[in-house]
Formats: C-alpha cells, sequence, structure tokens
C-alpha cells in the first residue's frame, strides 16, 4: 500500500540508499528500513559522521563503512534485514577492512546477541545512541565489537542539521519528537524508541528555515505521536506533572508548534506525521483549517473496528470516540483527506470483530490506507498474555478483504476530486511516464499531469480528468 508520501513501511521501501561521493574521504554506504523516522534518523546519522570526515556512497563495494538502518516491526520486516545482512558476506569477504553497523530498531532489539547471530556485524547501535557513532566505529576499527543501545530521557538531536540523502529538493522530513509512551499491546516501537520527549521548537523552526532558504517547498514533521508532543525545556513527557510551575506555563504543544512553523515558514507546505486518535485534541483541527499553508491531510490510524479488539490492544479509544473524532473532522476541515492502519488477526479476533472493522472502513471511506497482518513481537503485552490464534489463512483472506474494501474506497474518494482544479507541488518525474510529472494535492493523493514549463517544486494549478484508485490524472491550467 504505499502512496508516494506520508507514511512509508517496511516492506515497501526497503533498501534506499545513497549518496555523494567526494575524492579522499572515508566512504559511508547508509540504507534504511522502516518508518520515515527511520530514514530521518539516517540523515542525522550521515551528518554526525560528516563531521568525521565521512561522505556518503551509494556504492556499499567501495564504503568504509556498512550502516543498515533496521526496523523490528513486524517479524518480517526483520527477516527483511537478515537477507540483506547475508549479502554483505561475499563484500566483507572481499574487503576484511569493512565495518558493518546495525543501527535502529532491530538493534535496540535484539542488542549485544545480535554479533552472535549475525557474525559480520562490528556495531550494533539504538535509536538514542547515534552521538556515540564516533567512538563506536573507533572502537570497530581497533577491532573490537561496539555496542551502543541505551535509550535516553533527553536525546532529540535537535542540534544535529541533518544531511538531506536522496531526497528530491522538494519535500524534506524534521523530526519533532522521539519515542511513545502509549504501550499498544501489540506494538514494539515502546522498546526500541524508549519514552515520549520533544524537540525545542525554535531548533525545529530554525531547521524550517534552513530547507526554506535551500529551496525546499514541503516540510513533514515527524513523530511516532505528533499529537503528544509537549516541549517544556526539555525531558520526558512523563515527567512533565514534575516541572517547574514556569515550565508548565510556558508548555508548548503540537497545536502551538504547528501555528508557530506555519508562520514561521508561509511559503511552505507543512505536513505531519503520525497522528493518534486518543492525543489528538481539536486545537490541532482549528490550527490545521486555519492555515492554508498546512495540508488538510491526516493519518490516523485505528487498528480495529471492533471496541472489544480495540480494548485488547490497549489503544485508548473505542469505536465510537474513533468515529466521533473523525466526525470532528469532516466538521471543522471539509475535504480532509484520511488514511489509516489496520492490523487483520489480532489475537481473539472474531468474524464479528471482522466486520466491525469493515463497517468502521464502510463509515469513514478513508482516502487510503496501510494494513497488515498481526504479527507478534517477542516482549509486548500481546506476546506474553495472548495466544496468536488466528491462523495464517484466516489473517490472509480478512487482509484481502480489508484491502479489497480500501481500494473500493480509495477510487469512490479519487472520484470525487474529477472536475475540480487543485494545487499541486511538482515533485518530479512520473514513475510510468517521461512526459509526465507527478505531485501531490494537499489531502496527500498523487496528481500525474504533462509536463508542460514547469519544474519540480513549483506550485502549479492541475484540474483533475480522470482516475485510478491509486491516482489522479488531470491537466495543468493556466
Ligand atoms: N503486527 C502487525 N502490524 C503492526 N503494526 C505495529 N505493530 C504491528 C504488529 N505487531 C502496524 C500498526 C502501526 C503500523 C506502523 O504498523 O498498524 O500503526
Ligand atoms: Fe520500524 Fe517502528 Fe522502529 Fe519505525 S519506529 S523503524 S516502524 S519499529
Amino acid at each position: 500500500m504505499y502512496h508516494h508520501g506520508n507514511k512509508v513501511i517496511d516492506e515497501q521501501r526497503q533498501g534506499e540508499a545513497l549518496i555523494l561521493t567526494h575524492e579522499g574521504k572515508k566512504k559511508l554506504y547508509i540504507e534504511s528500513y522502516g518508518c520515515q523516522m527511520n530514514f530521518s534518523d539516517s540523515e542525522i546519522v550521515a551528518s554526525i559522521l560528516s563531521k568525521e570526515g565521512f561522505a556518503t556512497t551509494k556504492n556499499p563495494e567501495e564504503a568504509d563503512l556498512v550502516l543498515l538502518n533496521t526496523c523490528s516491526i513486524r517479524e518480517k520486516a526483520e527477516q527483511t534485514v537478515r537477507n540483506r545482512l547475508s549479502h554483505f558476506h561475499a563484500i566483507k569477504k572481499q574487503n576484511p577492512d569493512i565495518k558493518i553497523g546495525v543501527l535502529g530498531c532491530m538493534a535496540e532489539r535484539i542488542k549485544e546477541k545480535l554479533l552472535e547471530e549475525e557474525k559480520l556485524v562490528d556495531i550494533v547501535v539504538g535509536p538514542d545512541a547515534y552521538r556515540d557513532l564516533p567512538k563506536l566505529i573507533k572502537e570497530a576499527e581497533d577491532g573490537r565489537k561496539a555496542v551502543n543501545v541505551l535509550l535516553s530521557k533527553e536525546e532529540t538531536y535537535g542540534d544535529v542539521n541533518p544531511v538531506r540523502l536522496g531526497g528530491n529538493g522538494v519535500t524534506a522530513f524534521i523530526s519533532i519528537m522521539r519515542g511513545c509512551d502509549n504501550m499498544c499491546t501489540f506494538c514494539v516501537v515502546p522498546f526500541t524508541r524508549g519514552r515520549e520527549r520533544s524537540r525545542n521548537p525554535q531548533s525545529i523552526i530554525d531547521e524550517a528555515k534552513i530547507l526554506q532558504d535551500a529551496g525546499y517547498k514541503e516540510i513533514t514533521l515527524l513523530g511516532q505521536n505528533v499529537d503528544s508532543y509537549l516541549w517544556y525545556g526539555g525531558g520526558l513527557k512523563k515527567d512533565f506533572a514534575k516541572a517547574s510551575e514556569i515550565a508548565k506555563a510556558s508548555a508548548v504543544r503540537f497545536a502551538q508548534l504547528l501555528r508557530q512553523v506555519a508562520e514561521a515558514v508561509p511559503e511552505m507546505r507543512i505536513r505531519f506525521s503520525t497522528s493518534n486518535p486518543q492525543d489528538m485534541t481539536e486545537d490541532v483541527l482549528h490550527t490545521i483549517a486555519a492555515y492554508n499553508n498546512i495540508c488538510k491531510y491526516i493519518h490516523l490510524p485505528v487498528q480495529s473496528g471492533s471496541t472489544r479488539i480495540l480494548k485488547a490492544m490497549n489503544r485508548g479509544h473505542n469505536r465510537e470516540q474513533y468515529i466521533e473524532l473523525i466526525d470532528k473532522i469532516r466538521k471543522i476541515i471539509p475535504d480532509c483527506g484520511l488514511s489509516h492502519d489496520m492490523i487483520t488477526g489480532f489475537p481473539g479476533e472474531t468474524e464479528e470483530d471482522h466486520q466491525d472493522t469493515l463497517s468502521l472502513m464502510e463509515y469513514v471511506k478513508y482516502d487510503f490506507g496501510y494494513m497488515f497482518k498481526y504479527s507478534e513481537r517477542p516482549g509486548t503485552y500481546a506476546a506474553r498474555h495472548f495466544k496468536d490464534d488466528v491462523p495464517n489463512e484466516v489473517k490472509t483472506r480478512r487482509l484481502t478483504e480489508i484491502i479489497d474494501l480500501q481500494q473500493k474506497h480509495s477510487l469512490y474518494r479519487n472520484q470525487q476530486h474529477i472536475g475540480k482544479i487543485e494545487e499541486v507541488l511538482v515533485e518530479g518525474v512520473s514513475k510510468k511516464s517521461n512526459e509526465h510529472w507527478f505531485g501531490r494535492n494537499t489531502q496527500n493523493t498523487v496528481v500525474v499531469f504533462p509536463k508542460e514549463n514547469v519544474k519540480p517544486g513549483d506550485f502549479v494549478k492541475v484540474k483533475i480528468l480522470e482516475c485510478t484508485s491509486a491516482t489522479l490524472l488531470g491537466q495543468i491550467v493556466h
């Protein structure tokens, strides 16, 4: 269900690597898997290592250092990385001096054991320890295996100006908070990325301005749970109650941050991901509605349409509350694009629960969605307390049903755009045709149109003429 854009998942966007080669420098090859946060983290890593004299390369065979930034969200994501690692055996055989590092969520989840299980790995570094990379690389160069998987109360990499890897020069990510406190019972993220903490709003605004000056036109504010953003001078969100009265009174929440960013870079489009139904407040919706440059699109994972399953998932909202939020969004932000994440075959999911999921989808008619079979993750509450008892065939069948329904809804939603004139930010050449550009409208739907006299980075008005379930097709109007 990869949809150019806001949410990127492991199976679809794996193994993107990059860039820039400068003669005479040490060479870093970095590959990213998983969510947008991981892609953003790789840009932070490249920045930290550029200060150590590393330039990035897209050819692992000429690298001195190979890093895989990994994902643990589903078993399949980890398997992909294991397969990829085996590919580097051959490269290491040819060049025994090459150092191989595993970063990210899998490093955090499996820790030192990765060194035993994957003999070629020299370095293991969790998501909060990237500043330690220079030291760890030196240890590895001295022939020692190096590990740092400490999680942090403070780390936001707020002062690191990311090296933009492999982008289109038009859209970029800015990470605004890290970690997740919600403890959904199926999810490994709270274990791999630790507790929530937010980045100084001024450093976020500064980064947005740097991007604006560099010609970027769209930023996506990133966090595992952006609605939970809370700046009160630094530290964990869960320690907010202990903060001083002054710190509390001047705290910045997500709606204020959005407003500040929207005003600081009025020429840029602003997106954000991911929202969480239980943490999304009405003032965020009013802020989205109030600013032209904040895109009218919300990725709002629900995971199931059954209140019984939502409870077992510890989602913090039931079906009715989610529907209430959807109704509020429709009222406050007419024409808002909506997408979801859904899991089929969570432990104990009955046919009736599955029907609840289908009927919720029918109610919302999402523009698009990301759908997954439940994958048991070791150490999570669900793994410890529930039996993974929905047979694989049943998970697959239910998944197919929700994907088919989503496709129908995507087509329906896309058809509503036909005949309209919409603002599109040109991002690059259409995958299917060299004579066409692709870009996205405010709802995050991909729009393809004949090139004419415009270029990536331009905002253009496109009249929508046709559509498929994935794409709008149109023509520039002058
Ligand atoms: N199994 C399947 N899907 C999962 N997700 C998170 N954990 C699991 C799991 N154990 C999905 C959720 C989440 C998205 C990023 O990945 O839908 O929103
Ligand atoms: Fe994967 Fe989640 Fe880690 Fe992102 S935060 S890399 S989706 S496990």
